[in-house]
């Protein structure tokens, strides 16, 4: 559970920030005191974040346009972090797609690309601009989203799954580069969680394909977007001091089977 002042002040950045996990996280981050730069694609989801956040909770949000894969996006990015609220102490980085299902030898070039442009190389080009600007102010706290899809395999799912395992090596490769600088690098791994990636993939829709994805958690349920913010706001807090490359699976169990 985050506390209200755990991030009293704290400048936090959130990417995919305008729906689903990182919109959730991003409201926590907000809700414990932090000013949030959202950047996401959706501009109508992240404007309505940053809404949400001035409404409802004591702390400041700006929203920015960001494409994940566009280097100079992600410069503003992190620029607007240090002209809005004078540096950058966490980043959640957390944009991602689903992606196709294709056997390995089926998924075309374009697909296998672009997954792994969003959902791997974003996550490395978002830490390359984010680490030099904690390093300005002593170190931070970094916390990237992969996936039970970084520790095993799902057939059908070449490209996302190959990304989440690069997140999980990116992860403890940066956690191990900045181990004494005073900035932590971790990441979550979720088992499957209700939101509108789900609801894209066809899993919500469809009665019997939603039972048998809640049958392969051990708890027989889906997670939930809180029980991912919980995660990643312990993650990125002072409490988390000693953990640094980390992957940490919030799951149902899923990876314990
Ligand atoms: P979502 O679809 O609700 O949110 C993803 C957000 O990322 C969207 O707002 C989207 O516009 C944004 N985004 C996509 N491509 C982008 C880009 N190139 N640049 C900037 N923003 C971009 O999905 P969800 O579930 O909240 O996904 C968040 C993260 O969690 C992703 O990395 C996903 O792979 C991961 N994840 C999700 C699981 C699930 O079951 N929902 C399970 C494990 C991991």
């Amino acid at each position: 559970m985050t506390h209200h002042s755990d991030f009293d002040g704290k400048t936090v950045v959130v990417t995919g920030a305008g729906s689903g996990i990182g919109r959730k996280t991003a409201v926590a981050f907000a809700g414990a005191g932090a000013n949030v730069v959202l950047a996401d694609v959706n501009v109508e989801g992240g404007e309505e974040v940053a809404e949400t956040i001035l409404g409802e909770t004591d702390g400041h949000a700006t929203f920015v346009e960001v494409d994940v894969t566009d280097d100079d996006d992600v410069e503003r990015m992190v620029e607007t972090a240090r002209e809005e609220y004078g540096g950058l102490d966490v980043a959640f980085n957390n944009a991602g797609i689903g992606g196709t299902f294709d056997a390995t030898e089926e998924i075309s070039e374009e697909d296998w690309q672009r997954i792994i442009d969003v959902n791997l190389t974003g996550v490395w080009r978002c830490m390359r601009k984010e680490i030099p600007l904690m390093l300005e102010n002593g170190g931070g706290s970094i916390v990237n989203t992969a996936s039970i899809l970084g520790k095993v395999g799902e057939a059908g799912t070449p490209a996302y799954t190959a990304a989440k395992h690069g997140v999980v090596g990116l992860t403890k490769v940066a956690a191990l580069d900045h181990a004494t600088d005073g900035i932590r690098v971790n990441a979550v791994c979720p088992g499957y969680i209700e939101t509108q990636m789900l609801d894209d993939a066809g899993v919500t829709k469809d009665e019997e394909l939603l039972a048998k994805t809640k049958e392969l958690h051990p708890m027989k349920r889906l997670g939930t977007v809180e029980e991912i913010a919980d995660a990643v706001t312990w993650l990125a807090s002072e409490q988390a001091s000693f953990a640094t490359g980390e992957t940490l699976a919030i799951d149902g169990g899923y990876l314990s089977r």
